[in-house]
Protein backbone atom coordinates (compact mmCIF):
# COMPACT_ATOMS: atom_id res chain seq x y z
CA UNK A 1 0.00 0.00 0.00
CA UNK A 2 1.30 3.21 -0.82
CA UNK A 3 1.23 5.91 1.87
CA UNK A 4 2.95 9.86 2.44
CA UNK A 5 6.28 8.45 2.50
CA UNK A 6 5.73 6.65 -0.61
CA UNK A 7 7.20 8.68 -4.18
CA UNK A 8 4.06 7.53 -6.23
CA UNK A 9 6.46 8.51 -9.35
CA UNK A 10 7.93 5.11 -9.24
CA UNK A 11 6.95 3.43 -6.10
CA UNK A 12 10.72 4.36 -4.17
CA UNK A 13 10.16 5.95 -1.39
CA UNK A 14 9.94 9.22 -1.18
CA UNK A 15 13.39 11.53 -0.92
CA UNK A 16 14.81 8.24 -2.70
CA UNK A 17 15.41 8.99 -6.60
CA UNK A 18 17.02 6.18 -8.09
CA UNK A 19 18.56 3.10 -6.70
CA UNK A 20 21.55 1.17 -9.16
CA UNK A 21 23.57 -2.05 -8.46
CA UNK A 22 26.90 -2.11 -8.33
CA UNK A 23 29.45 -1.48 -10.52
CA UNK A 24 27.88 0.36 -13.02
CA UNK A 25 30.21 1.17 -16.59
CA UNK A 26 28.22 4.52 -16.70
CA UNK A 27 30.04 5.80 -13.78
CA UNK A 28 33.19 3.86 -14.29
CA UNK A 29 32.87 6.27 -17.14
CA UNK A 30 32.09 9.30 -15.57
CA UNK A 31 35.20 8.86 -12.86
CA UNK A 32 37.50 8.49 -15.85
CA UNK A 33 36.07 12.02 -17.56
CA UNK A 34 36.34 14.14 -14.35
CA UNK A 35 39.85 16.00 -14.31
CA UNK A 36 40.65 16.80 -10.98
CA UNK A 37 44.25 17.87 -8.86
CA UNK A 38 46.43 15.23 -8.30
CA UNK A 39 45.99 12.99 -5.33
CA UNK A 40 42.66 13.92 -5.19
CA UNK A 41 40.46 11.00 -6.31
CA UNK A 42 42.73 8.90 -4.73
CA UNK A 43 42.06 10.44 -1.33
CA UNK A 44 38.63 10.16 -1.78
CA UNK A 45 38.68 6.40 -2.98
CA UNK A 46 40.94 5.80 0.12
CA UNK A 47 38.47 7.11 2.61
CA UNK A 48 35.43 5.35 0.75
CA UNK A 49 37.47 2.21 1.07
CA UNK A 50 38.13 3.08 5.03
CA UNK A 51 34.85 3.42 5.12
CA UNK A 52 33.79 -0.26 4.56
CA UNK A 53 37.18 -2.04 5.83
CA UNK A 54 37.01 -0.31 9.11
CA UNK A 55 33.99 0.83 10.70
CA UNK A 56 32.41 -2.48 11.32
CA UNK A 57 35.77 -3.76 12.87
CA UNK A 58 36.59 -0.76 15.36
CA UNK A 59 34.42 0.86 18.22
CA UNK A 60 33.21 4.29 17.33
CA UNK A 61 34.80 5.04 20.63
CA UNK A 62 37.95 4.74 19.26
CA UNK A 63 37.03 6.68 15.63
CA UNK A 64 34.11 8.11 15.63
CA UNK A 65 33.93 7.75 11.71
CA UNK A 66 30.02 8.97 10.25
CA UNK A 67 30.36 7.11 6.87
CA UNK A 68 30.35 10.59 5.13
CA UNK A 69 32.27 12.37 3.10
CA UNK A 70 31.35 16.06 1.56
CA UNK A 71 32.77 17.67 -1.53
CA UNK A 72 32.14 21.28 -2.05
CA UNK A 73 33.11 24.00 -4.57
CA UNK A 74 31.73 26.12 -7.69
CA UNK A 75 29.25 24.70 -9.97
CA UNK A 76 29.94 22.70 -12.85
CA UNK A 77 32.89 21.47 -11.25
CA UNK A 78 32.64 17.92 -11.06
CA UNK A 79 31.45 17.03 -7.40
CA UNK A 80 28.03 15.05 -8.64
CA UNK A 81 30.19 13.22 -11.16
CA UNK A 82 32.93 12.33 -8.39
CA UNK A 83 30.86 11.42 -6.13
CA UNK A 84 28.55 8.79 -8.82
CA UNK A 85 31.80 7.70 -10.12
CA UNK A 86 33.39 6.69 -6.32
CA UNK A 87 30.39 4.63 -5.72
CA UNK A 88 31.62 2.82 -8.59
CA UNK A 89 35.46 2.70 -7.95
CA UNK A 90 34.23 1.62 -4.16
CA UNK A 91 32.39 -1.26 -5.36
CA UNK A 92 35.11 -2.37 -7.91
CA UNK A 93 37.65 -2.24 -5.11
CA UNK A 94 35.93 -4.87 -3.19
CA UNK A 95 35.34 -7.52 -5.97
CA UNK A 96 32.62 -8.23 -4.21
CA UNK A 97 28.89 -7.96 -5.68
CA UNK A 98 26.19 -6.43 -3.84
CA UNK A 99 27.42 -2.62 -3.71
CA UNK A 100 24.57 -0.25 -4.92
CA UNK A 101 23.81 3.10 -5.07
CA UNK A 102 21.30 4.95 -3.66
CA UNK A 103 20.16 8.81 -4.63
CA UNK A 104 18.61 10.91 -2.58
CA UNK A 105 16.90 13.84 -4.10
CA UNK A 106 16.79 16.24 -1.15
CA UNK A 107 14.56 18.78 -2.69
CA UNK A 108 11.89 15.83 -2.72
CA UNK A 109 11.55 16.12 0.66
CA UNK A 110 11.88 19.81 1.50
CA UNK A 111 8.89 20.22 -1.33
CA UNK A 112 7.18 18.70 1.52
CA UNK A 113 3.86 20.47 2.67
CA UNK A 114 4.51 23.06 5.26
CA UNK A 115 5.70 21.40 8.24
CA UNK A 116 6.18 18.12 7.10
CA UNK A 117 9.89 18.49 6.11
CA UNK A 118 11.48 16.74 9.29
CA UNK A 119 8.69 13.89 9.41
CA UNK A 120 9.91 13.25 5.61
CA UNK A 121 13.67 13.71 6.39
CA UNK A 122 13.07 11.22 9.82
CA UNK A 123 11.32 8.71 7.67
CA UNK A 124 14.15 8.82 4.65
CA UNK A 125 16.85 8.30 7.39
CA UNK A 126 15.13 5.77 10.26
CA UNK A 127 13.41 3.99 7.41
CA UNK A 128 13.95 4.04 3.84
CA UNK A 129 17.15 4.22 4.12
CA UNK A 130 17.42 1.67 6.45
CA UNK A 131 15.48 -1.09 4.74
CA UNK A 132 17.02 -0.31 1.36
CA UNK A 133 20.37 -0.67 2.73
CA UNK A 134 19.88 -3.74 4.38
CA UNK A 135 23.06 -4.91 5.35
CA UNK A 136 24.51 -4.74 1.84
CA UNK A 137 27.09 -2.04 1.44
CA UNK A 138 25.53 1.12 0.40
CA UNK A 139 26.46 4.87 -0.94
CA UNK A 140 23.90 7.06 -0.81
CA UNK A 141 24.60 10.38 -2.46
CA UNK A 142 22.82 13.18 -1.29
CA UNK A 143 23.83 16.09 -3.90
CA UNK A 144 23.32 19.67 -2.77
CA UNK A 145 23.15 18.25 0.77
CA UNK A 146 22.78 22.49 1.92
CA UNK A 147 18.95 22.00 1.41
CA UNK A 148 18.74 19.27 4.08
CA UNK A 149 21.71 20.19 6.10
CA UNK A 150 20.73 24.58 6.53
CA UNK A 151 22.73 25.85 8.90
CA UNK A 152 20.65 26.95 11.64
CA UNK A 153 22.45 30.21 13.27
CA UNK A 154 21.65 31.67 9.74
CA UNK A 155 17.91 30.70 9.95
CA UNK A 156 15.79 33.89 11.07
CA UNK A 157 13.00 32.57 12.85
CA UNK A 158 10.58 34.89 11.11
CA UNK A 159 11.28 33.89 8.05
CA UNK A 160 11.65 30.04 8.17
CA UNK A 161 9.40 27.83 9.72
CA UNK A 162 10.60 25.85 12.98
CA UNK A 163 10.35 23.00 10.84
CA UNK A 164 13.55 23.67 8.73
CA UNK A 165 15.08 24.07 11.63
CA UNK A 166 13.85 20.55 13.36
CA UNK A 167 14.67 19.33 9.42
CA UNK A 168 18.39 19.41 10.20
CA UNK A 169 18.23 18.73 13.63
CA UNK A 170 16.38 15.59 12.44
CA UNK A 171 19.07 14.81 9.99
CA UNK A 172 22.21 15.15 12.41
CA UNK A 173 20.48 12.93 14.79
CA UNK A 174 20.13 10.48 12.41
CA UNK A 175 23.25 9.93 11.12
CA UNK A 176 24.82 9.96 14.28
CA UNK A 177 22.55 7.03 14.89
CA UNK A 178 23.07 4.84 11.37
CA UNK A 179 26.90 5.70 11.92
CA UNK A 180 26.37 3.44 14.98
CA UNK A 181 24.16 1.01 13.66
CA UNK A 182 25.06 0.85 9.68
CA UNK A 183 28.75 0.86 9.35
CA UNK A 184 27.77 -0.43 5.65
CA UNK A 185 26.42 3.12 4.43
CA UNK A 186 28.15 5.38 2.97
CA UNK A 187 26.99 8.68 2.43
CA UNK A 188 28.75 11.27 -0.10
CA UNK A 189 27.32 14.63 -0.35
CA UNK A 190 28.05 17.40 -2.16
CA UNK A 191 26.91 21.31 -2.03
CA UNK A 192 27.81 24.81 -4.12
CA UNK A 193 27.10 26.84 -0.59
CA UNK A 194 29.61 25.53 1.99
CA UNK A 195 28.54 28.94 4.39
CA UNK A 196 25.11 27.55 4.38
CA UNK A 197 25.88 24.21 5.95
CA UNK A 198 25.12 23.67 9.35
CA UNK A 199 28.45 23.27 11.05
CA UNK A 200 27.35 20.38 12.90
CA UNK A 201 26.81 18.95 9.79
CA UNK A 202 30.22 19.04 8.01
CA UNK A 203 31.71 18.19 11.94
CA UNK A 204 30.58 15.05 10.94
CA UNK A 205 32.17 14.72 7.89
CA UNK A 206 35.04 12.26 8.10
CA UNK A 207 36.63 13.96 4.67
CA UNK A 208 35.76 17.63 3.34
CA UNK A 209 37.28 18.03 -0.16
CA UNK A 210 37.27 20.98 -1.52
CA UNK A 211 36.74 20.87 -5.22
CA UNK A 212 37.48 24.25 -6.82
CA UNK A 213 37.77 25.62 -10.81
CA UNK A 214 40.72 23.92 -12.47
CA UNK A 215 44.17 25.25 -12.98
CA UNK A 216 45.45 25.65 -16.98
CA UNK A 217 46.52 21.89 -16.52
CA UNK A 218 43.34 20.84 -15.27
CA UNK A 219 41.66 23.33 -18.20
CA UNK A 220 44.23 21.35 -21.01
CA UNK A 221 43.42 17.76 -19.94
CA UNK A 222 39.58 18.99 -19.89
CA UNK A 223 39.49 20.51 -22.99
CA UNK A 224 41.76 17.51 -24.91
CA UNK A 225 39.87 14.96 -23.16
CA UNK A 226 36.36 16.83 -24.90
CA UNK A 227 38.47 17.60 -28.51
CA UNK A 228 40.00 13.68 -29.06
CA UNK A 229 36.16 12.65 -27.66
CA UNK A 230 34.91 14.17 -30.59
CA UNK A 231 37.54 13.14 -32.47
CA UNK A 232 36.39 9.38 -32.06
CA UNK A 233 32.89 10.21 -34.31
CA UNK A 234 34.85 13.52 -36.24
CA UNK A 235 38.82 12.72 -36.45
CA UNK A 236 39.10 15.97 -37.70
CA UNK A 237 38.45 17.55 -34.36
CA UNK A 238 40.44 14.81 -32.57
CA UNK A 239 43.70 16.15 -34.67
CA UNK A 240 43.17 19.97 -32.74
CA UNK A 241 44.64 18.74 -29.68
CA UNK A 242 48.50 19.85 -29.81
CA UNK A 243 48.20 21.80 -32.82
CA UNK A 244 49.14 25.35 -32.73
CA UNK A 245 46.56 27.61 -31.04
CA UNK A 246 45.62 24.58 -29.15
CA UNK A 247 47.85 25.88 -26.32
CA UNK A 248 45.78 29.28 -26.53
CA UNK A 249 42.57 28.05 -26.51
CA UNK A 250 43.54 26.53 -23.17
CA UNK A 251 44.28 29.77 -21.52
CA UNK A 252 41.24 31.04 -22.82
CA UNK A 253 39.89 28.27 -20.55
CA UNK A 254 41.53 29.15 -17.28
CA UNK A 255 38.54 31.14 -15.08
CA UNK A 256 35.67 27.91 -16.63
CA UNK A 257 34.45 25.59 -14.79
CA UNK A 258 35.00 21.90 -16.59
CA UNK A 259 31.32 22.55 -17.31
CA UNK A 260 31.44 25.30 -19.30
CA UNK A 261 34.78 24.34 -21.09
CA UNK A 262 32.82 21.46 -22.57
CA UNK A 263 29.86 23.92 -23.16
CA UNK A 264 32.42 26.48 -25.01
CA UNK A 265 32.93 23.88 -27.43
CA UNK A 266 29.61 23.17 -27.96
CA UNK A 267 29.22 26.61 -28.85
CA UNK A 268 32.23 26.40 -30.87
CA UNK A 269 30.76 23.80 -32.89
CA UNK A 270 27.90 26.22 -33.54
CA UNK A 271 29.48 28.71 -34.55
CA UNK A 272 28.17 29.27 -37.60
CA UNK A 273 25.47 27.61 -39.75
CA UNK A 274 28.18 25.65 -41.84
CA UNK A 275 30.03 24.58 -38.74
CA UNK A 276 26.90 23.49 -37.34
CA UNK A 277 25.90 21.12 -40.41
CA UNK A 278 29.54 20.00 -40.81
CA UNK A 279 30.85 19.90 -37.00
CA UNK A 280 34.22 18.30 -38.41
CA UNK A 281 35.08 21.77 -39.68
CA UNK A 282 35.64 23.47 -36.22
CA UNK A 283 39.02 25.37 -35.66
CA UNK A 284 41.25 26.22 -32.41
CA UNK A 285 40.23 29.64 -33.32
CA UNK A 286 36.09 28.73 -32.99
CA UNK A 287 37.24 27.56 -29.75
CA UNK A 288 39.50 30.11 -28.44
CA UNK A 289 36.30 32.45 -29.11
CA UNK A 290 33.46 30.75 -27.84
CA UNK A 291 36.01 30.17 -24.41
CA UNK A 292 36.53 33.86 -24.46
CA UNK A 293 33.03 34.80 -24.87
CA UNK A 294 31.85 32.24 -21.75
CA UNK A 295 34.50 34.20 -19.53
CA UNK A 296 33.42 37.41 -20.72
CA UNK A 297 29.15 36.42 -20.23
CA UNK A 298 30.28 35.16 -16.39
CA UNK A 299 32.22 39.11 -15.67
CA UNK A 300 29.21 40.50 -16.96
CA UNK A 301 27.39 38.42 -14.90
CA UNK A 302 29.66 38.87 -11.62
CA UNK A 303 31.35 35.83 -12.07
CA UNK A 304 35.01 35.58 -11.26
CA UNK A 305 36.40 34.49 -14.17
N1 LIG B 1 36.90 18.68 -13.41
C1 LIG B 1 36.24 18.31 -14.52
N2 LIG B 1 36.84 17.55 -15.47
C2 LIG B 1 36.17 17.21 -16.58
N3 LIG B 1 34.90 17.52 -16.84
C3 LIG B 1 34.25 18.24 -15.93
C4 LIG B 1 34.89 18.68 -14.73
N4 LIG B 1 34.00 19.38 -14.00
C5 LIG B 1 32.87 19.38 -14.70
N5 LIG B 1 32.98 18.70 -15.85
C6 LIG B 1 31.93 18.49 -16.85
O1 LIG B 1 30.77 19.16 -16.40
C7 LIG B 1 29.66 18.27 -16.24
C8 LIG B 1 28.94 18.65 -14.98
O2 LIG B 1 29.66 18.21 -13.85
P1 LIG B 1 28.94 17.94 -12.46
O3 LIG B 1 27.48 17.94 -12.63
O4 LIG B 1 29.56 16.73 -11.87
O5 LIG B 1 29.39 19.23 -11.65
P2 LIG B 1 28.93 19.74 -10.22
O6 LIG B 1 30.16 20.22 -9.54
O7 LIG B 1 28.14 18.68 -9.54
O8 LIG B 1 28.02 20.95 -10.59
P3 LIG B 1 26.84 21.62 -9.71
O9 LIG B 1 27.51 22.21 -8.50
O10 LIG B 1 26.28 22.67 -10.61
O11 LIG B 1 25.86 20.55 -9.35
C9 LIG B 1 30.27 16.88 -16.20
O12 LIG B 1 29.44 15.96 -16.81
C10 LIG B 1 31.55 17.03 -16.98
O13 LIG B 1 31.29 16.82 -18.33
MG1 LIG C 1 26.17 18.66 -8.81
Amino acid sequence: MLDSTTNLRDGLPKGIHRIRALPDPQLALLWDSIHVGAGQKEQLLSQAVLNFTLRAQVPRTVLPLHGVILLVGPPGTGKTSLALGLADRVARSFKSNGFRLVEVDPHQLANSALGKTQRAVSDLFSEALRSVAGSAPTVVLLDEVETLAVDRSRLSMDANPIDVHRATDAVLVQLDLLAESNPNLLFVATSNFPQALDEAFTSRCDLVIEVPLPDIEGCRRILGDCVLGLGQTYPTIGRLVGAEGFDAAVAACVGLDGRAIRKAVGNALASSPETAMDPGKVTLADIHGAAEAARKARLAAGGKA
